[in-house]
């Protein structure tokens, strides 16, 4: 039989955080039990730090927007909402969401200084090689008062066990999607938002674990996303998951 046998070519195995990684789960990004349902959770707690819009006509940057899962729990808030991101099969679906999309760089967003009331930066920062140049982007781009909300993964090695050595077994994050080495530290991460005039305050963030125990039997039984979705809420420590808050001073 072994000579016989139909040769099956492996699949393809990209390096830790490829890009084209999200053209591969290009379908996972709007299911609610799929590869990226965390990502659903995140979006729906950074939208909670976001105000309804203090003017007609407020704009709020979705910096490494994705398919754009923030739109949903902005509606009703009164932004434009505007996504930057490298990935053009996610695009395509952020459009779809009521998204403008524009396909750019996050160390390089071709819009004006000072052209945000809101800049987002939702699980972006862990995956852009030179992550303060974003966040020298996204501090450019907030107009004077201006606010910065985002959430990454702290660069620790608790944060390294518990976001790449355990999440990556879980269904809740795909394998190889982040390489620690670009964690960010919470830090420095303050630190060089207070340089570029942002006064950023950070808290940890943790899925709660009723919820996500709940989901993750209900996947595991393949009863689907039945169910409210596990929220995320404030912890102790900053050591894995955490967001962060600022204003751009006026
Ligand atoms: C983990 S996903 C988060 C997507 C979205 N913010 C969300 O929370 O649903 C990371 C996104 O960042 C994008 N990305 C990575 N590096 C980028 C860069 N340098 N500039 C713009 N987008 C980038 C990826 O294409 C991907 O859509």
């Amino acid at each position: 039989m072994g000579d016989t046998a139909p040769v099956s070519s492996p699949p393809r195995v990209l390096p830790r955080n490829d890009p084209r990684q999200y053209d591969e789960l290009a379908d996972e990004w709007w299911r609610p039990d799929g590869a990226f349902a965390m990502l659903h959770w995140l979006a729906e707690a950074r939208a909670a730090l976001v105000p309804p819009a203090s003017r007609p006509g407020a704009l709020l940057v979705d910096l490494g927007c994705g398919a754009g899962l923030l739109a949903p729990h902005l509606t009703g808030k009164g932004y434009r909402h505007v996504g930057v991101d490298l990935t053009r099969s996610a695009l395509g679906q952020a459009t779809a969401h009521g998204v403008t999309v524009v396909n750019g760089d996050a160390i390089a967003v071709p819009l004006a200084d000072g052209c945000a009331d809101v800049v987002a930066a939702g699980e972006l920062l862990e995956h852009v090689p030179d992550w303060r140049r974003a966040v020298g982007e996204a501090c450019r781009l907030l107009r004077p008062g201006g606010l910065l909300v985002l959430d990454t993964l702290n660069d620790t090695v608790v944060s390294r066990l518990v976001a790449v050595h355990i999440g990556e077994r879980l269904p809740t994050v795909p394998r190889g999607i982040h390489d620690p080495r670009l964690f960010v530290d919470a830090r420095e991460l303050v630190a060089e938002c207070a340089r570029r005039g942002v006064s950023l305050r950070v808290r940890g963030v943790r899925p709660g674990l009723r919820g996500m125990l709940g989901w993750l039997v209900r996947r595991a039984r393949g009863v689907g996303p039945s169910g409210r979705a596990p929220r995320i809420v404030p912890t102790w420590s900053t050591a894995v998951l955490y967001q962060g808050r600022g204003r751009r001073q006026g």
